[in-house]
């Protein structure tokens, strides 16, 4: 197993995740655990993290001596490869030159973790890295027995390697996918330098996991708010297999949610896995206050607001409950940290039941708040949640309060969930689903003429939505077949009575945000 020592950068968890991708277990640690720690821990090789600090400065952090001196193979990252370098005897300096962002750096071929990995090479044999650079410190002078591995003109000592004692060092990121070759190189590592075999799994995640949490809660009682999406889902499920019945569920519907998705939270997990699930029907609370509301983040914000005062209400019901499990997930832990400070570990978590539990006195359980999106849905599956749950697009919070334009009523939410299911339905039922990251349908509260049969109608118009995208931030508007968009509008229209006309949204993002709202 690998040891990671986190000096706080925002990529720690990605060198985890990159690791686990390797098939090889491994565990995050803050920098100063004990040396006793690091020694019982048996590690066959240690990553040291990047981080804010600068190596430059006095009483920055510094990896346990013990790291250089147990006999296994060692890889610096960004301000891993800065103190291993001070720590050593080498020399760091306050660059002056920052680099941040894409670089090619040339690297010598004769490392063990670099031999035969490369970008290109020209005709005479010197060959090139796409990397990713963020820092500013840089090491000017190599500790004893160090080669230099790489090198650009702005960081001459670009990564450095002594394959003796087994010691890397790398000044950018091979964790993030920028490195084309990142992945390659923690392989190597891994694999060829610290001679893990590839033995872990999902299985044994949950396995591991599991026990984390009956550590954790004990006999304590734990409430989650289920809302039906993939993540509250995956922690169900988790927490049902961990705790079984001391795990209570809390499902709020609040009148904005898709066709049947009470009906599904309970089959699946009351009546299918037995989760104890409460069921609050709070619609007609939302609808009301909801009513006369037609700007979008005053929407929000009640949507928000009420959703805690119901789930408070309901959660101080379970007197015996100590415990407030939520489905954070490692980009919100991002999220949240990079916009206070660089420091991840420092960070307050994200709450994602739309408000804060400060207030109620229950300690926080995040069992997903070290895994990314589509490790949680790995999780899902190998915990038995249908694929088809597992694989959902996004829902947001406000639900269908934000594709209601303006105000929100119960008539107009009634006949969007109709036209979404139907459209989901057809997405499905042609292929086109798994090609989308988001749909869904739109409602606009205005109204428009048509003929149907020999009358003339005057009802709601309701707009498709389709994007394809990474990660959400910019999007496209997919292309979807013509006969698709056909079948989907007649359907609509055949079968809701109230709506008579269907458009299709072409707008990317930017210019347009996914949502209407
Ligand atoms: P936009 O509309 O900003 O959406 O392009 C980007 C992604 O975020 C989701 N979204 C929200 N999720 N609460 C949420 O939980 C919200 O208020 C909210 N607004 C947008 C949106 O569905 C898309 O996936």
């Amino acid at each position: 197993k690998i040891l990671i020592l986190d000096f706080g950068s925002q990529f720690t968890q990605l060198i985890a995740r990159r690791v686990r991708e390797h098939n090889v277990y491994c565990e995050l640690h803050p920098y100063d655990v004990s040396e006793q720690f690091i020694r019982d821990f048996a590690p066959k090789g240690i990553i040291l993290s990047g981080g804010p600090a600068s190596v430059t400065e006095e009483e920055t952090p510094r990896a346990p001596q013990v790291v250089f001196e147990l006999g296994v193979p060692v890889l610096g990252i960004c301000y891993g490869m800065q103190t291993m370098a001070a720590q050593l005897g080498g020399k760091v300096i306050n660059g002056t030159h920052h680099e941040y962002g894409y670089a090619e750096v040339r690297a010598h071929g004769h490392s063990k973790l670099l031999t035969d990995i490369q970008d290109r090479c020209d005709p005479d044999g010197k060959c090139w890295l796409d990397v990713w650079m963020s820092h500013g410190d840089q090491v000017e002078r190599l500790p004893e027995g160090f080669q230099v591995m790489c090198e650009n003109a702005s960081t001459p000592i670009a990564g450095m390697f002594d394959d003796t004692r087994r010691f890397y060092a790398v000044q950018f990121h091979p964790e993030v996918t920028h490195t084309l070759q990142g992945k390659a190189m923690l392989g190597r590592f891994v694999h060829d330098i610290c001679g893990c075999g590839q033995d872990w799994n999902m299985p044994d995640y949950i396995g591991e996991a599991i026990a984390k949490i009956q550590a954790q809660v004990g006999s304590d009682e734990v409430i989650l708010g289920l809302s039906g999406g993939v993540d509250s889902s995956v922690v169900a499920a988790l927490l049902h297999r961990a705790i079984g019945p001391q795990l209570t569920c809390v499902f709020v519907d609040t009148g904005l949610l898709r066709l049947n998705e009470g009906q599904m939270v309970m089959d699946m997990f009351a009546r299918n896995l037995g989760v104890k699930v409460i069921h609050v029907d709070a619609s007609e609370r939302f609808m009301s206050k909801l009513a006369g509301v037609s700007d979008p983040e005053k929407k929000r914000k009640i949507i928000g607001g009420e959703f805690v005062a119901v789930f408070q209400e309901e959660s101080a019901k379970l007197k015996n409950a100590k415990w407030l499990a939520q489905g954070t997930i490692y980009p919100d832990v991002i999220e949240s940290a990079g916009a206070k400070t660089k420091k991840a570990h420092a960070i307050k978590s994200h709450h994602n039941v739309g408000g804060l539990p400060e207030d109620m006195h229950l300690k926080l359980l995040e069992p997903l708040r070290e895994l990314f999106k589509d490790e949680v849905r790995e999780l899902g599956v190998a915990l038995g949640l249908p694929h088809e749950m597992v694989y959902r697009h996004p829902f947001p919070g406000p639900g269908l309060g934000v594709r209601i334009l303006g105000e929100v009523k119960r008539e107009y939410a009634d006949l969007l969930r109709r036209a979404d299911h139907i459209f989901i339905e057809e997405l499905r039922a042609a292929g086109w689903y798994e090609k989308t990251s988001q749909a869904f349908a739109v409602f606009l509260p205005v109204r428009a003429v048509g003929v149907m049969g020999d009358g003339r109608t005057y009802d709601y118009v309701v707009a498709l939505r389709a994007v394809q995208t990474q990660d959400f931030m910019t999007a496209h508007w997919a292309e979807l077949p013509y006969s698709l968009l056909a079948k989907v509008s007649n359907r609509i229209i055949n079968e809701i009575r109230g709506i008579n006309r269907v458009v299709y949204d072409v707008t990317g993002k930017p210019p347009g945000t996914i949502e209407w709202e």
